[in-house]
């Protein structure tokens, strides 16, 4: 029999954010289980398989390094938007990520904030009013690679939000 999962398309999740927040790190963390000292600058697209992904879907993970706009964009299915929670969050840039291309190709997203090993704080009283503007925002995360908090919520997250949308982009009377 046809099982809904065999109708659900690939899962694909690309990280984007500010130099140095920590993208790279979360991606090799969660595959190896570790945080990795050293870096390189933009991780292989790593794809998850199918069987290991608690949805059931197979999950690439595309990193991304640069300060040109990423076009590869267009091809993912989630973004995730990376911060460090030890930075003042620059809304300016903030803003510039999220309407640059998640909005603008109507993808869900995700605000991450890495490096929480780092603070004692939460983010999230500067994160609320953002995550209150744009209704693209599916969820938001505090994580660290470093000591491995949340790193594989979050890719859960985003799975879910390519699988299971909640946001109103997917209100039947906004989708033609
Ligand atoms: P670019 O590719 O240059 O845009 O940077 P990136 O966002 O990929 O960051 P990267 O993973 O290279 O990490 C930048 C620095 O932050 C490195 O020195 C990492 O070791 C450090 N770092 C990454 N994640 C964490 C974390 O969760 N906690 C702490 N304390 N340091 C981290
Ligand atoms: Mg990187």
């Amino acid at each position: 029999p046809l099982r809904a999962t065999d109708m659900k398309k690939d899962v694909r999740i690309l990280l984007v954010g500010e130099p140095r927040v920590g993208k790279t790190s979360l991606i090799m963390s969660l595959v190896s289980e570790e945080f990795p000292e050293e870096v390189p600058p933009r991780a292989e697209e790593i794809t998850i398989p199918a069987d290991v992904t608690p949805e059931r879907v197979p999950t690439h993970i595309v990193d991304y390094s640069g300060n040109k706009c990423p076009l590869v964009g267009k091809s993912a299915n989630v973004i995730c938007i990376v911060y460090a929670v030890n930075n003042n969050i620059n809304l300016m840039s903030f803003t510039f990520l999220i309407t640059m291309f998640p909005v603008y190709f109507r993808l869900p997203l995700i605000l991450v904030g890495n490096k929480s090993d780092l603070v004692e704080y939460s983010s999230m009283e500067t994160i609320l009013p953002i995550m209150n503007q744009y209704t693209e925002i599916e969820t938001c995360v505090e994580c660290s690679a470093k000591n491995l908090k949340n790193i594989s919520e979050l890719f859960y997250y985003a799975q879910k939000a390519v699988l299971h949308p909640t946001g109103p982009l997917y209100c039947p009377e906004e989708k033609e």
